[in-house]
């Protein structure tokens, strides 16, 4: 037996044993009664009677023991031409600080706080000063419109929230502050206090009883020390897009995330402490939660917190000036970055002129990763390109090549093998497994390991219908996908309502429900089309109310203003099919498999249950009126 399957098998047979030993790499206040809680199943919770706390874990006891000098962060700003290094005793200095500032606005333990920044480092600051007062924050990431920020306001309900003046996208400065306003105007609930990052090229105005300018805070507070929480206390709530307009609050604790990263980052990233890691994420998504701020720190390691694009900032050898300035051994981003530099720079040319000899992992998630980029990257760099399949509900990976314990051969378009605690299954709708190239439902047989969420926020009843109502016993992913032979797994995609655009996860149901509002919209479908640089964009169709007189051009660039106002610009909704009537089954429901195919030029069937089979072609003709459906278009293969 080869050590990833005897590691496996250990994490499966016996789980409370094999994560007891894991978290012996993270330091207690107190020791937990047991490992593993599976008293009120499906809810299992891990660490209980455990104290800890989060921020301890990834500053101080670095400080502490000997790493007080070692970089813990490098701010890397192309946008505003910025490097800045924070050790780890000057980031423990700005944390306790500004957890201190936040302590005397009244935030505690258990209180609530939104934090809607920028790809700045205030941003992990605030984070990490949250944890340490035992305080449960919500990152929204910034490219969401303040509808979405309020909806979060309301479930989340903050104290405090946490702001910057604004942020650089292309040429173009965007501002955060009326955003907030916006939301906070729109939201029921209330925050006490709104802080403001002023940064140095747009200043925000404040509102005198509500808003306080970070600096001033931070100037006359003191030092907050750290406040031991329960294991299964809450770290933070992270919404995502489910398949309706009502994100899903998913719940991280403090305990078994921090045994969960601090494990990761040796057995999947082959990462150790004092060795610089690169999530080239934005801290909005699980991956910036996850391999910018919390893995990278808990482990020791430098973290880089990078603002600025895969290309345009300055040009697409970006990536590998950081790579090569800063000494990355491994970079983790979306595969969309890296078509993004393929368009830009097909040959490489920028490469050459890097030293990237510290660099050796390229890990690729948050959509599946195309062939063709695995093969242009592998060509490219001559290094081990690892494509790793997780979610933002599990918070780390489910299928990777774990490089720490054991390399497996790379087979392009799977994500390798089921990393140790998480017992993949693909099974049949009616929860049968099945064999070897047989494509189903994935599923993961309880209990989740670690660091995987124990339920969703303040709505146990949704935790339970979404993800563990479809098989007993299972956590239901929502991706399809099928196992070969070796034992590899293939995700193949969501088989529900959602989609990943530039490995951004959105609701096409949400969507669907925004058009509906429309005065002259009488019904609506929106399906995710494959695009070459982005991996899905969000096509809709739309059948205007009778006697409505409009252009179809005028019609797709009023939904395309709604969807940008109401979920923001990286919805990227930009073109509406407007059609007759929409193609249904004889009950009712809409064929948005079906369309998705005629869309992307692929072959189809007609549905057997389909009410009237004429239809389809006037799908096929308003879909090639806006571009697609067509044999010659770029697509993205996968
Ligand atoms: N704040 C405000 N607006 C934002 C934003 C933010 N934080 N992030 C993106 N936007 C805006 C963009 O400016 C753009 O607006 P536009 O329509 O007015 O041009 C829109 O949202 C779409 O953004 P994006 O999809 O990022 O497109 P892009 O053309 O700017 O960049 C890529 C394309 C591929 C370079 C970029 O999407 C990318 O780097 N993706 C990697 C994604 C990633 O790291 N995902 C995390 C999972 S690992
Ligand atoms: P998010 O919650 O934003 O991380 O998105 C999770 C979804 O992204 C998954 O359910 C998958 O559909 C998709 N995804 C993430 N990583 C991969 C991958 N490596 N291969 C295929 N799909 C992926």
């Amino acid at each position: 037996m080869g050590k990833y399957d005897e590691i496996f098998q250990r994490s499966i047979q016996d789980p409370a044993a094999f994560w007891g030993e894991a978290a012996g790499a993270i330091d207690w206040y107190k020791k937990w009664d047991k490992v593993l809680d599976d008293s009120k199943k499906p809810f299992y919770r891990w660490f209980t009677g455990g104290e800890l706390n989060t921020c301890y874990n990834a500053l101080d006891r670095h400080v502490e023991k000997g790493r007080a000098d070692q970089v813990a962060l490098i701010y890397d700003s192309p946008v505003t031409n910025t490097i800045q290094k924070y050790t780890y005793a000057e980031l423990l200095d700005l944390v306790a600080h500004f957890a201190g500032g936040l302590k005397g606005l009244g935030v505690g333990k258990g209180d609530t706080v939104i934090i809607y920044m920028p790809m700045i480092p205030q941003a992990a600051i605030a984070m990490l000063a949250c944890a340490r007062l035992g305080a449960v924050h919500s990152v929204v990431f910034g490219g969401f419109a303040p509808h979405e920020l309020a909806i979060r306001i309301d479930d989340a309900r903050p104290k405090v929230i946490i702001t910057a003046s604004g942020a650089i996208e292309g040429p173009r400065i965007i501002e955060y502050k009326p955003m907030l306003d916006k939301a906070v105007e729109l939201a029921k609930h209330k925050p006490a206090k709104c802080i403001i990052y002023q940064r140095r090229f747009v200043k925000s105005a404040l509102f005198r009883d509500r808003d306080v300018d970070w600096e001033k805070l931070v100037e006359k507070s003191r030092p907050a020390e750290c406040v031991p929480v329960q294991a299964t206390d809450p770290l933070y709530i992270l919404y995502t897009s489910g398949t309706t307009g009502i994100p899903k609050g998913i719940v991280r604790d403090n305990g078994g995330h921090a045994v969960a990263l601090r494990w990761s980052l040796e057995n999947i990233y082959d990462t150790k402490p004092g060795e610089v890691y690169w999530a080239a994420s934005d801290v909005g998504w699980v991956v910036g939660h996850s391999y910018i701020v919390y893995g990278p720190l808990l482990t020791g390691c430098t973290t880089v917190l990078y603002e600025g694009k895969p290309v345009g900032t300055p040009n697409p050898g970006s990536f590998w000036r950081v790579i090569s300035q800063h000494g990355v051994k491994t970079l983790f981003t979306a595969p969309t970055a890296f078509r993004a530099i393929k368009r830009e720079d097909p040959l490489g040319e920028h490469v050459k002129k890097y030293d990237l000899s510290k660099f050796r992992y390229l890990f690729l998630a948050g959509e599946r990763l195309d062939p063709d980029t695995y093969h242009w990257a592998h060509k490219l760099l001559d290094k081990p390109v690892i494509d790793h399949w997780w979610q933002t509900e599990t918070g780390w990976p489910i299928t990777a090549n774990c490089v720490g314990i054991e390399s497996f051969p790379i087979k392009p378009g799977s994500s390798t093998k089921p990393v140790p605690g998480f017992n993949v299954q693909i099974l049949d709708t009616g929860g049968t497994s099945l064999g070897p190239k047989q494509e189903g439902l994935v599923a993961v047989k309880l209990p989740l390991p670690p660091g995987t969420l124990p339920t969703l926020w303040k709505a146990d009843d949704r935790f339970i219908q979404s993800y563990m109502s479809m098989f007993d016993g299972y956590y239901f992913t929502a991706d399809g996908g099928y196992r070969d032979e070796d034992g590899y797994l293939y995700i193949m995609g969501r088989v529900d309502d959602v989609i990943n655009v530039a490995g951004h996860r959105l609701s096409t149901g949400e969507m669907e429900e925004i058009i509906a509002t429309h005065p002259d919209v009488a019904e609506c479908a929106v399906i995710g089309v494959g695009d070459s640089l982005k991996g899905q964009l969000p096509v809709g169709f739309a059948v205007l109310k009778s006697g409505v007189k409009k252009e179809a051009e005028e019609v797709r660039s009023e939904l395309s203003k709604l969807i940008r106002n109401e979920i923001g610009p990286i919805a990227c909704y930009k073109e509406t099919a407007v059609v007759a009537r929409l193609p249904k089954t004889r009950s009712g429901k809409i064929l948005r498999g079906t369309m998705r195919k005629i869309a992307d030029g692929e072959e189809f069937k007609v549905p057997s249950t389909i009410d009237d089979p004429a239809i389809l072609s006037e799908i096929e003709e308003a879909l090639k009126g806006i571009g697609y459906a067509r044999k010659d278009k770029d697509y993205l293969v996968l």
